[in-house]
């Protein structure tokens, strides 16, 4: 089958590069790119050739069995009844459009439609154009910000460091907190979902929780406020925008105008020489005084950024992005790797994805589960039931006063068998493994290597002591000393491995 990618009038990014191409072919595909479709993303059509592609003009690219674009064309019956449009459509925003598909006889698969499910990750375009987006946020943040954003101590004097609040903690919000943090900004977050508190604090950064219950996400988007969320919300963003430099919001609730967060009066009270960058923007935005597309800057002199197209200002790698999202795809469309497609609406990332086929307008798709929203509690499933006896005690508890009592019972006969001399050893060995047990619990994930690191040299230790005393004639010092050795080797080793496969994540390829 042939794919085409049009040249996309007013569109810097392009829906294949030279080496999205390349793995196109080896699927099978026969591909056509139109005479400069690439030169805004940095992608001369010669860089398409050495890949394999051939440079064609727009009839060809339209006649082709696959059309693969960033919008849908402004002209529909451009593209030839029975052949497939992958695109991104926000079909639930635009219901017109997909009639109009569907009346055009086209295969029409929305490539921002992709369900939140850890199997379409690689293919989800949402998600990685967010992520780019959140980088450039904190850029163009940076570049209308008159200060550094680390801090320094300098022969002139002190440089205190700036401090970035993210409202949205999602996708955009995470890139734009990693990206903050490695500038060196004090950088603190909020989200209205409390489970990515611990995706904040792992990027360091600080969440702040809203101090009232949210609605439980069922769909790994973020729910509506309550009334009680809202007011505990309205007062956490007023302290927190007063004292950030920057204001970077992000947040967004499907198929609904985005929330305003950040009212007139909050901008009012930010310091002169403050920005925020409502990302939000093209949905209306969650600032009050936004106005999408355009960057102002108000009396008090804050600056309020509204770019609607921030990952297209970074077009070579949103590019590379979207365009591997739909090599992704096109892999599941592709099961035999023979050029041909396979359209299966059994499999639940193809039938969310079709949102027009053979006429019928397939959209919405029946709703799915995914992975990212927390499961039902076995409780929360039960149907409710009549007034009870109250309830007993959790069996956890219960367990682990079990395992405790047995462990304290073992630990009693332990100290009676052995000769007296001993007994000082036992309470340092007890003493160390409830030490460790709180030091090591209360490590953040953060210096979790720096951790492994310590345990590598004590079990280098362990083992040292263990093959001094291997060679007793005690037999019971023998095994206890071979079984130290095994494990603590087990810990060296495997530290090694992890290690090893860590660094390999930085090598170049
Ligand atoms: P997402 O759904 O992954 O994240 C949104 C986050 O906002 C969620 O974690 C949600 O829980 C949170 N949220 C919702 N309401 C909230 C509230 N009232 N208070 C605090 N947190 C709240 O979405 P993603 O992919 O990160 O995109 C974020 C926004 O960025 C969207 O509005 C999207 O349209 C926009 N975006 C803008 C781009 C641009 O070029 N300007 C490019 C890509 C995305």
């Amino acid at each position: 089958m042939r794919i085409g990618v049009p040249a996309e009038s007013g569109q810097a990014l392009v829906a294949a590069t030279p080496d999205t191409v390349a793995q196109l072919i080896k699927l099978g595909y026969d591909v056509g790119i139109e005479s400069g479709a690439g030169d805004h993303a940095q992608f001369p059509d010669e860089q398409y050739v050495a890949a394999g592609a051939r440079i064609v003009d727009g009839e060809d690219v339209w006649t082709s069995d696959i059309v693969t674009t960033i919008r849908p064309p402004a002209d529909l019956h451009q593209i030839r009844r029975g052949s497939i449009l992958i695109s991104k459509l926000s079909p639930g925003a635009n219901p017109q459009l997909v009639e109009s598909l569907a009346e055009s006889g086209v295969t029409a698969m929305a490539m921002d439609a992709i369900p939140r499910i850890s199997r379409a990750q690689s293919m989800d375009v949402l998600s990685s154009q967010a992520n780019v987006a959140g980088y450039r946020a904190v850029i163009e943040a940076a570049h209308a910000f008159g200060r550094l954003f680390t801090g320094q101590v300098t022969a002139a004097g002190k440089v205190p460091p700036a401090t970035i609040y993210v409202i949205g903690a999602g996708v955009a919000g995470l890139a734009a907190i990693g990206t903050a943090g490695s500038m060196g900004a004090i950088v603190k977050a909020t989200d209205v979902r409390a489970e990515v508190g611990e995706q904040v604090e792992s990027m360091g950064a600080e969440f702040i929780p809203i101090p009232a219950p949210a609605q439980e996400s069922t769909d790994g988007y973020a729910k509506e406020m309550t009334d009680a969320q809202a007011v505990a919300a309205e007062k956490l963003y007023s302290e927190q925008s007063a004292a950030a430099d920057i204001v970077i919001t992000t947040a967004s609730i499907p198929g609904r105008r985005s929330p305003v967060l950040i009212t007139r009066d909050m901008v009012g009270k930010m310091k002169p020489g403050s920005v925020i960058v409502d990302m939000a923007a093209a949905g209306g935005g969650n600032c009050e005084m936004t106005e999408p597309g355009q960057t102002i800057v108000t009396d008090n002199g804050v600056t309020i950024i509204g770019i609607e197209d921030l990952a297209a200002r970074l077009p070579a790698q949103s590019s590379q992005l979207y365009a591997q999202n739909i090599v992704n795809y096109l892999k599941l469309l592709t099961p035999e790797k023979d050029g041909r497609t396979k359209i299966d609406f059994d499999d639940v990332i193809i039938r969310t994805v079709t949102v027009a086929d053979a006429g019928q307008v397939l959209w919405p798709p029946p709703p799915i589960q995914v992975s990212a929203a927390p499961t039902p509690s076995a409780e929360a499933e039960a149907p409710a039931a009549a007034p009870s006896q109250p309830e007993p005690a959790p069996s956890r508890f219960k367990k682990s006063t079990l395992w405790m009592a047995l462990a304290a019972v073992l630990a009693a006969a332990l100290v009676l068998v052995t000769p007296l001399q001993l007994t000082g050893h036992y309470i340092v060995l007890a003493l160390s493994v409830i030490v460790g047990f709180y030091v090591i619990t209360n490590v953040t994930h953060a210096l979790h290597t720096p951790l492994m690191s310590v345990t590598n040299a004590i079990s280098g230790i362990i083992i040292v002591g263990a093959v001094l005393l291997i060679g007793s004639e005690n037999w019971w010092v023998t095994i206890f000393s071979f079984i130290a050795i095994v494990i603590a080797s087990i810990n060296i080793f495997g530290g090694f491995a992890v290690t090893h496969r860590m660094l390999g994540m930085f090598r170049r390829a």
